[in-house]
């Protein structure tokens, strides 16, 4: 009899909107991988129990989204470096007792920057948006991918403050030493790269950014995604920055990364994007 095929899923609160099911379902006949990959709705304060049942039933890994990532990140037993950094876990993979938490956003999001848009990040000087959960979980991606100036900009000054303190300690003098934070009006100029990791876009607004910002930049990149292009986008392209992007080829690119960790060979994320980008479209 054949085997079952491995188990995964997205847990989440809202579960419904996931696109992560087409994607890994995607990237599973893409690889000749057989995997089963479901969606997961946990009561919110249920996801401990949704979490065991799902192990106890033989499942091998769940992607997390909103609003458990941190309780992800208390479950894991071992954390990777760029999840202990984030704070945040979004890939769990089970191995008996072993719990082990990842966060594959940053690795996503440097991966679509480089690979696929093509932006070199070594020596690159990044502007980036926010001082939250999705701001925190690409940090340390960037400053690995060899960023040669990182500086947070957020609408609460001292929250990018804190952010930049705490991060600094945590990853040490070298990293610390390319990390500066302010508010948005203090951004400052001479960037190349500008990344929104604020939650502007959920009430269709850009983050207020000084024109000096925009005196530089060759690519402006949402973490958000939709079928047109979101507010940041457009107030990017009327500043004058020539490349702009949206967040789904970070959202492929994460789920790539945890599929690479749960089966050990990495998809080709472009036609998968390609994929997802018509599908949009068609329902738009
Ligand atoms: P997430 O986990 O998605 O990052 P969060 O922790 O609620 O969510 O953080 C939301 C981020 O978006 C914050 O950086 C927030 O700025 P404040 O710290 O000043 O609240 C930012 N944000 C939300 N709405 C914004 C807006 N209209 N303009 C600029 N920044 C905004």
């Amino acid at each position: 009899m054949p085997s079952r095929p491995a188990r995964y899923a997205v847990i989440g609160n809202p579960i419904a909107h996931s696109r992560s099911p087409e994607i890994h379902a995607l990237f599973a006949a893409q690889t000749g991988e057989a995997i089963e990959y479901g969606r997961l709705l946990a009561p919110p304060d249920g996801f401990v129990a949704a979490v065991d049942a799902f192990r106890a039933d033989g499942g091998a890994g769940l992607n997390v989204t909103l609003p458990f990532k941190p309780e992800a990140f208390a479950l894991a037993r071992r954390h990777t470096p760029r999840a202990l950094a984030a704070g945040a876990v979004n890939t769990l993979a089970f191995d008996g007792d072993d719990v082990l938490g990842d966060n594959t956003d940053g690795p996503g999001l440097v991966a679509d920057i480089e690979r696929r848009i093509g932006m070199a990040l070594g020596g690159a000087r990044v502007l980036l948006l926010g001082a939250g959960g999705a701001a925190r979980g690409v940090v340390l991606p960037l400053l690995e991918a060899g960023v040669e100036r990182l500086a947070l900009a957020n609408r609460t000054g001292s929250r990018a403050l804190a952010l930049r303190d705490e991060l600094a300690a945590r990853l040490g003098p070298a990293h610390a030493a390319r990390l500066s934070a302010g508010d948005l009006g203090s951004a400052g100029a001479g960037f190349d790269l500008v990344i929104n990791a604020t939650a502007a876009g959920l009430s269709d607004a850009a983050p207020a950014l000084p024109s000096e910002a925009w005196r530089g930049p060759r690519l402006a990149i949402d973490m958000v995604y939709g079928a047109r292009p979101t507010a940041f986008m457009r107030a990017a392209l009327e500043a004058g920055c020539p490349r702009v992007e949206d967040g789904l080829g970070m959202l492929v690119g994460q789920a790539a990364e945890s599929f690479a960790l749960w089966r050990g060979r990495r998809p080709d994320a472009a036609p998968v994007l390609a994929e997802l980008r018509a599908r949009l479209a068609a329902a738009a």
